[in-house]
């Protein structure tokens, strides 16, 4: 069986958790530092904050924009999982769900207005971003806009996420990058029940304050060792998936919809749009070749956020899409049957 997803934890790896275990420090500890650290180089960002999931850091970046920037609503594009609109809606603001490009999935540019949250979805780079906007950088590691920067540095912050099928994971995690001072101070204390002085940096045991109400979102130091091995070799993940995207795109031009190709596409997987969804899903499977959607409901389907309006281009795209798998355990001989099989299906 092609698997969609697959892990790639090292003895080095295993070697790093294990020295965590031993060290007796195992939340917020040196590790989570030393990973923090890794990623404002990896990003190019001013701050690393880590936390135990994406969708903790979009909640953290959410309740700043409403408590700290006084913003009621954001809008939210159709087309992305149900985290994005739920860390808005959690904050307490409301959610406006907007359509998107029908070819990529992407929120459209005219809705971008510095009151959103914007999904690079699939690993692609969404231009359209400003000052405050949220960038759910998810599918996004590795990914660059035209100018070069990484994802997540051009508006307000962008939240990573490590959950099992991503580029890199530890199970579970995430991480919130910004370049606003504020925001970093507010999401260093906001994963750790508003407190003020970490155990770290007390005088006198238990000597700290709680300025505001806030949740438990800390990342362990077992899942930072985990991680920091991984973004230590993303280049060579990236390359790979590069390259077995490529094949997809040259052997599958004549039979479906097809990504746009971008330089800064990190591929978090390859997302094409053809008739016959299902059937072909269908047929992918019966040949062991598993595939996954993303997504298979847009946002204003779901019973949470069912919407009065609806988003034509998300709707249809949502029926069509099916992803293909370009994680390292995908050779581009592989990646030359799946694509033959899909051929063999949509054009026989
Ligand atoms: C686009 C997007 N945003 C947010 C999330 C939530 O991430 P996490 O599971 O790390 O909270 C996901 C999870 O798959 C996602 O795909």
């Amino acid at each position: 069986m092609i698997k969609f997803g697959s892990v790639d934890i090292t003895d080095d790896d295993r070697a790093r958790l294990l020295k965590v275990l031993d060290s007796g420090w195992l939340v917020n500890g040196p590790v989570v530092k030393e990973l923090e650290r890794l990623f404002k180089g990896f990003t190019g960002a001013a701050h690393a904050v880590a936390m135990n999931s994406c969708t903790a850091c979009l909640h953290a970046a959410c309740v700043f924009l409403k408590e700290r920037r006084k913003k009621k609503k954001l809008k939210v594009p159709d087309i992305t999982h149900v985290a994005t609109a739920h860390a808005v809606r959690l904050s307490g603001m409301s959610v406006d769900l907007v359509d998107v490009d029908e070819k990529d999935g992407i929120i459209l540019p005219e809705y971008v207005d510095g009151n959103e949250v914007v999904v690079h979805l699939a690993g692609q780079p969404c231009e359209a971003v400003r000052k405050d906007t949220i960038e759910d950088c998810a599918h996004a590691l590795g990914t660059r806009y035209k100018d070069g920067s990484h994802v997540g540095t051009r508006g307000l912050c962008g939240c990573f996420s490590f959950y099992p099928t991503k580029h890199i994971t530890s199970g579970e995690g995430g991480m919130l990058v910004t370049n606003d001072p504020e925001l970093a101070a507010f999401a260093g204390k906001f994963r750790a029940f508003g407190i003020t002085t970490p155990p770290e940096d007390r005088k006198l045991p238990a000597d700290y304050d709680s300025l505001f109400a806030a949740p438990n979102y800390r990342m362990p130091d077992i899942l930072a060792a985990l991680l920091i091995g991984q973004i230590e070799r993303f280049e060579e993940n990236r390359r790979h998936r590069g390259a077995v995207a490529s094949v997809y795109q040259e052997n599958l031009k004549d039979c479906a919809v097809l990504p746009t190709w971008r330089e800064g596409t990190s591929w978090f997987i390859y997302q094409i749009q053809a008739e016959k969804r299902d059937a072909l899903i269908a047929h992918l499977a019966g040949n062991h070749i598993e595939t996954s959607i993303h997504y298979r409901r847009p946002l204003s389907a779901m019973t949470a956020y069912k919407a009065r309006a609806v988003n034509k281009n998300a709707r249809a795209f949502a029926e069509r899409a099916v992803s293909l798998p370009v994680h390292k355990n995908i050779s581009e001989k592989d990646a030359f049957m799946i694509a033959g099989c899909i051929k063999g299906f949509l054009k026989p």
